[in-house]
């Protein structure tokens, strides 16, 4: 595996003049980030939290405050965007609606004034590579929203960049769609190896694409780290609940015992694995679990709850549970026919303890 690290962020802040009045606004407050060659990285957080921001300030198209950014080890901070060995791929597509197929994607390279036998060549190869072939002549407008993106893809792509930079590629498309392009794009991404930097607030997306997700709350990163990482172990009760669904649970840590922390749940005792994060015996906590990790029985023994909502959604039914003045999702990932739960109905309720996880009282 290639350790070369190509992009890099130090300390970047970028402050916005408001509106009204004369304050600043902090639309990215001491982002680093660094990502090896050939990575695929996400940006992942919600409206207004600074993934644009960052994106472009990567593109070259606003400036930081202040902070540097490094390509391949080169300072680029002041180089304006075209100077910059990257392309963009938008929401929008932002194609030219009066020109070809073809001429949209080969208009970077006549602007870079290359050899019009290059050009043909390498657009061609694109085309046919995102199975555009056939398509060459058409204007977007004679184009399905898939095949445009597909067009705002090649026209990145056929540039060759140092680094791919995404801003929501596929919220335009419908949800099937979506799905589908998300898995064409990973494919394409490590076929080519070029480095990524992929901005989205829909965590499925996160998780399908990315080597690493860079979760981001209010101009800040909270947590960067392998999709399973981020998702077993968050770092934060944001990043828990931004990722995926969560159950929290209050208590108290009773013991310590090598790397487990012992705390009681509904006056049952658990041991959980501690990841890099210290905790002290006597310390308020909250327990967090996935609605995968909670499993309902006819067991009258176990802890009983009440189903207030069952939801059948074909590869799993979700609950909505009420015990103690709590209400958690539980999910069924096995719904086997017949055995489906009742609204109204009791159940005994268990948690898988090496699901569970501990994060710091915030
Ligand atoms: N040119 C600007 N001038 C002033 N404020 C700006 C400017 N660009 C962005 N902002 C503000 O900075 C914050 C971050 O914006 P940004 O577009 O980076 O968010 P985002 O995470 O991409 O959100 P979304 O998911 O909605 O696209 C927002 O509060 C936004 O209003
Ligand atoms: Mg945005």
């Amino acid at each position: 595996m290639n350790e070369t690290i190509n992009l890099r962020l130090e300390s970047i802040i970028k402050k916005f003049p408001m509106r009204e009045g004369s304050g600043e606004f902090t639309a990215v407050d001491n982002v680093s980030l660094a990502i090896q060659k050939g990575q695929f990285i996400t940006l992942l957080g919600p409206s207004g939290c600074g993934k644009t921001t960052t994106l472009r300030l990567i593109a070259g198209f606003e400036s930081p405050t202040s902070g540097k950014i490094f390509l391949s080890g080169k300072d680029i901070t002041s180089q304006p965007p075209n100077q910059r060995d990257m392309t963009m791929v938008f929401q929008s597509y932002a194609l030219f609606p009066h020109m070809s197929v073809y001429d949209n994607v080969s208009y970077g390279l006549k602007i870079k004034r290359l050899p019009n036998n290059d050009i043909q060549q390498k657009v061609r190869a694109t085309l046919d590579l995102m199975g555009l072939g056939a398509l060459a002549n058409r204007r977007p407008n004679q184009l399905s929203g898939g095949q445009q993106q597909r067009v705002a893809l090649a026209r990145a792509l056929v540039m060759e960049p140092e680094v791919l930079l995404f801003d929501e590629p596929l919220s335009n498309l419908d949800a099937k769609l979506r799905v589908q392009m998300r898995s064409e794009i990973h494919q394409l991404q490590r076929r080519l190896n070029i480095t990524s930097v992929y901005v989205t607030h829909d965590q499925d997306e996160a998780m399908a694409l990315s080597d690493q997700i860079v979760v981001m709350n209010a101009g800040k990163i909270e947590q960067i780290g392998e999709p399973e990482a981020i998702y077993r172990y968050p770092a934060t009760r944001f990043v828990a609940d931004f990722i995926g669904r969560a159950n929290f649970y209050e208590t108290v840590v009773e013991g310590l015992e090598d790397g487990h922390a012992v705390v009681k749940l509904f006056e049952q005792p658990f041991r959980i694995a501690l990841q890099q994060v210290r905790f002290s015996p006597g310390e308020r906590v909250t327990v967090m679990m996935r609605p995968e990790a909670i499993h309902l029985t006819n067991d009258p023994a176990l802890k009983q709850v009440k189903i207030e909502s069952a939801m059948y959604l074909g590869s799993e039914v979700e609950y909505t549970v009420r015990f103690d003045d709590r209400v958690w999702t539980v999910a069924d990932t096995d719904p086997r026919a017949g055995r489906a739960f009742r609204e109204g109905a009791v159940a005994g309720m268990t948690v898988v303890e090496s699901a569970l996880h501990l994060l710091k009282v915030t």
